[in-house]
């Protein structure tokens, strides 16, 4: 088959990013990775704050794609296809990449892919190694903690998911509470460094319990409890690496359960493990999945950090497999801020109650 070009654009949070990858014979290669930070513009806040999200989308969209263009060397007529972020994420924020993505498709007589933002995280390992499907998937990021088998592209089944906050969330608020910048996951690490994770223990939910969902809202409680009372900056160490501790407990617990689940219902299969998602660019997470992949027979895969948190060559990447297979999508495509990956599944079993434009997660 003739070799894609497919340009990425995302948008969905706090990020304006653009790509260009080329994917020849199942091979991914991004020609560039181009990534406009508003953490800036949102640290202020606490928090990202969608109007702002927005508006920061619109007025550096059009550079951020000119730059990837450029920085891959190539113009829009060498493109075979656009692929940007449809959601999940903020509604407004998602609508400013996707509309600039269909007016691209549109002006260059270009087909246009549609893609789950979970999605491109589902396949980012693939940019940079030959982790061929199936594979089981652990998904962490601010918004997002799942597990699931990944069959193919667009052939995701869920294991588990969060029953209430995502571990990047776990993440951030505790970070606040500890008087962190947001995003609170990278400062919480780097706060950890050193700390002594013993001297707080905290509260492991589900531990031991059945199936493979994840809760974070105890700990989060009992950390923030205890940042209240941290009278210097040895407390405060200290209860970050407990924090950071007890979060990589439960993944790498909740993980080794869909391990064995997983590897019960792919015996002929060599068995792969891949962690993506923002969360993955945490080192103590990283060990503690890497040690349960390698004590169930898995190998252990996650992207280089940059490919970790949002990006859009996971986006133009997760296109240009879509597009490989013939699945492209209509210019009237919407934007939908709630769009679980396993629409089947969390039908089925909503971890959240469905609100009126459907299962959250
Ligand atoms: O994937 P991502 O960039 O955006 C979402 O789709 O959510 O993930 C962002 C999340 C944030 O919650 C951030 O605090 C967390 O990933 N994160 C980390 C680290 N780097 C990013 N959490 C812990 N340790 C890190 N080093
Ligand atoms: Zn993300």
């Amino acid at each position: 088959m003739k070799p894609l070009l497919v340009l990425g654009v995302e948008s969905s949070c706090d990020e304006t990013a653009a790509a260009v990858v080329r994917l020849a014979d199942g091979r991914a290669e991004a020609l560039s990775s181009v990534v406009a930070s508003q953490a800036a513009a949102h640290a202020p806040f606490g928090g990202v704050v969608p109007e702002v999200a927005a508006r920061a989308h619109v007025e550096v969209i059009e550079p951020t794609v000119r730059h990837a263009l450029a920085e891959a060397g190539v113009t829009l007529k060498a493109i075979d296809g656009i692929a940007a972020t449809a959601g999940p994420g903020l509604v407004g924020a998602v609508m400013v990449g996707l509309a600039f993505g269909k007016a691209l498709a549109l002006a260059g007589g270009l087909p246009l892919m549609a893609v789950n933002h979970l999605e491109g995280h589902a396949v980012s390992v693939r940019l940079t190694a030959d982790v061929p499907y199936p594979f089981l998937l652990l998904l962490v990021s601010g918004g997002h903690c799942q597990l699931l088998e990944v069959a193919g592209i667009g052939r995701l089944h869920r294991l588990g998911s969060t029953i209430d906050d995502a571990a990047g969330e776990a993440f951030d608020k505790i970070g606040k509470a500890l008087g962190l910048a947001y995003p609170g996951g990278p400062a919480l690490e780097r706060l950890a460094e050193g700390g002594r994770a013993e001297r707080f223990p905290l509260p492991r939910a589900l531990a031991g319990r059945e199936g493979c969902d994840f809760s974070f809202s105890g700990l989060k409680t009992a950390a923030a409890r205890l940042a209240e009372r941290c009278a210097d900056e040895a407390d405060r160490r200290d209860l970050a690496a407990a924090v950071q501790e007890a979060i990589a407990a439960q993944l790498a617990e909740r993980s080794a359960r869909a391990m064995a689940l997983y590897a019960a219902q792919h015996k002929s299969t060599a068995l792969r493990f891949v962690v993506a998602g923002g969360v993955a660019a945490n080192r103590t997470v990283r060990a503690a999945l890497e040690a349960a992949a390698r004590a169930h027979g898995f190998s252990f895969h996650a992207p280089p950090l940059a490919y970790c948190t949002d990006n859009a060559a996971m986006i133009a990447l997760a296109g240009a497999e879509r597009l490989a297979a013939g699945m492209t999508d209509d210019l009237d495509a919407v934007a939908r801020p709630r769009w679980p990956l396993d629409e089947a599944s969390a039908l089925a079993s909503p971890t959240h109650k469905p609100g009126r434009k459907g299962a959250k997660a």
